[in-house]
């Protein structure tokens, strides 16, 4: 299967992570397709964090959740990373996919659902990808699966991915049982007998987050896709790999 490179929460080796600068950098580096954190705010606009708080990405503090949209605007989401950042901020969701739309990029996003889920999460991430056209780019992928399911119901014709890290025992029946179409593990559960049996079964496998070489390497060779911090080096690496 090919192996495609996402740039994890955009280039965040060189650029303040989940950022437009980050996405368009990965973009610039040549990288597949791009992976970013999508929550709600309090009047339920999604925008693309991380944490579930504001305090290590930006020079606020409290939940993500408790802020208006217009509020979290005025954070600066750059500075933490390098001055040379500073006035970056949180993106939504819509700016991100307006600029995507225009490229052939794939995009990745982490529904960042916990317990409680954030009610209508899916709905509103559904409906901006669809305003935008762009559905068949898309992978909606989440660490609760009750997300993916809800994700399913209400658009089953867009892919979902189960987010893991446990030792799943042949994920691929359960991904299927629940509608999804790949398997993203973190590396330590990427075990051989996991990729082996869902590639032989045309379920990819996209690994985070990988950023040493030999590992892309060795994801690579398996026929793997990776998340990586650093998709400038993978691109390269890929590159030489082919030209062998
Ligand atoms: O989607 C892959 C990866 O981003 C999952 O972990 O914590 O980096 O969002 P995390
Ligand atoms: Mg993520």
């Amino acid at each position: 299967m090919e192996s495609l490179i996402f740039a994890h929460r955009g280039s965040s080796a060189t650029h303040p992570e989940n950022t437009l600068s980050s996405f368009q950098a990965a973009h610039e580096l040549g990288a597949d397709g791009i992976e970013l954190d999508v929550q709600l705010t309090n009047d339920h606009v999604p925008v693309v964090i991380h944490d579930l708080t504001v305090n290590r990405t930006t020079n606020g503090k409290g939940q993500v959740k408790d802020y208006t949209f217009s509020e979290l605007q005025s954070l600066d989401a750059g500075s933490w990373f390098d001055s040379k950042w500073k006035g970056e901020r949180i993106p939504s969701l819509e700016e991100v996919l307006d600029w995507m739309k225009d490229t052939s990029l794939l995009l990745n996003i982490e529904l960042k659902d916990g317990f409680p889920r954030f009610p209508e999460l899916e709905k509103n991430v559904i409906s901006l990808v669809r305003r935008f056209g762009i559905e068949d780019r898309v992978t909606l992928s989440s660490f609760n699966h009750y997300s993916l399911v809800e994700a399913k119901r209400l658009a089953p014709d867009m892919e979902t991915a189960v987010l893991f890290m446990e030792g799943l025992y042949e994920p691929w029946d359960y991904a299927r049982r629940i509608g999804a179409s790949a398997l993203h593990p973190y590396l330590p559960a990427a075990v051989p007998e996991l990729i082996n049996g869902a590639l032989k079964r045309k379920m990819p496998v996209r690994v985070f987050t990988v950023n040493d070489e030999d590992l892309m390497k060795k994801f690579f060779e398996a026929g793997c896709s990776i998340f990586t911090d650093d998709p400038g080096r993978a691109v390269q690496l890929r590159r030489n790999m082919c030209e062998q």
